[in-house]
C-alpha cells in the first residue's frame, strides 16, 4: 500500500516525466526547423528516456496495488529565440525535475515508505546525469558563441547519441519496420 501523499506525488511525477518527453519532442521539432538535426536527434533520444522514466513510476504504482491516474499535460512552448535558449530551458527543466524527485523522497521518508526508496534513489542518481548533460551542452554553446563552425561541430557530436535498441523514437527503427 502506497501512502496517499506519496501516491499523489508519484502520479504527478508520471505527468512530469511524460511532460518532459513532450517538451523534448517540441525542442526536437524546433532544432529540425533550423537544420540542427544532430541536436534534434539528441532530443529524440531524450524523449525515449523520459517515457521510460514515466513508466518506471507507472509500474511501481501498479506493482504496489495503487491506482495510476494520468493527469492533463499543459500547453508547451513551441519555439525558442536561439539554440542556446532551448538548451537553457532543458537545463532549467531538469533542475525542476530534480526538485520534484527530492520532494518525493522527502514525502516517502516522512511516511516511512521504505519500498519507494530504491526507485527514488535511482532517480536521484539519474538526475545528476540529466543535469550535467544539459548544463554541459549549455556551457559548450556559450563557448561557441556566434561561431557557425562550432555550432555545426557540436550538432554533429550530438548526432552520435545512441538510441536504445528498438526505440520507437529512432527514425531508423520505424522506417525499417514499414
Ligand atoms: Fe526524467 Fe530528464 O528527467
Amino acid at each position: 500500500m502506497i501512502p496517499e501523499k506519496v501516491l499523489t506525488l508519484m502520479n504527478e511525477q508520471i505527468k512530469n516525466e511524460l511532460e518532459s518527453a513532450y517538451i523534448y519532442h517540441s525542442m526536437a521539432a524546433y532544432f529540425h526547423s533550423i537544420n540542427l538535426d544532430g541536436m534534434a536527434h539528441w532530443m529524440r533520444s531524450q524523449v525515449h528516456e523520459e517515457t521510460i522514466h514515466g513508466m518506471k513510476f507507472f509500474d511501481h504504482i501498479l506493482d504496489r496495488g495503487g491506482k495510476v491516474t494520468l493527469l492533463d499535460l499543459k500547453q508547451l512552448k513551441t519555439t525558442w529565440s536561439s539554440p542556446l535558449e532551448a538548451w537553457e530551458d532543458a537545463y532549467k527543466h531538469e533542475q525542476f525535475i530534480t526538485s520534484k524527485i527530492n520532494n518525493l523522497m522527502k514525502a516517502a521518508r516522512e511516511a516511512s515508505d521504505y519500498a519507494a526508496e530504491p526507485l527514488l534513489n535511482w532517480f536521484i542518481t539519474e538526475q545528476i546525469e540529466e543535469e550535467v548533460n544539459t548544463s554541459k551542452i549549455c556551457e559548450q554553446m556559450r563557448l561557441i558563441g556566434n561561431s557557425k563552425e562550432g555550432l555545426i561541430m557540436l550538432d554533429k557530436e550530438l548526432s552520435a547519441r545512441l538510441f536504445p535498441a528498438g526505440s520507437p523514437y529512432d527514425p531508423l527503427a520505424y522506417n525499417s519496420a514499414q
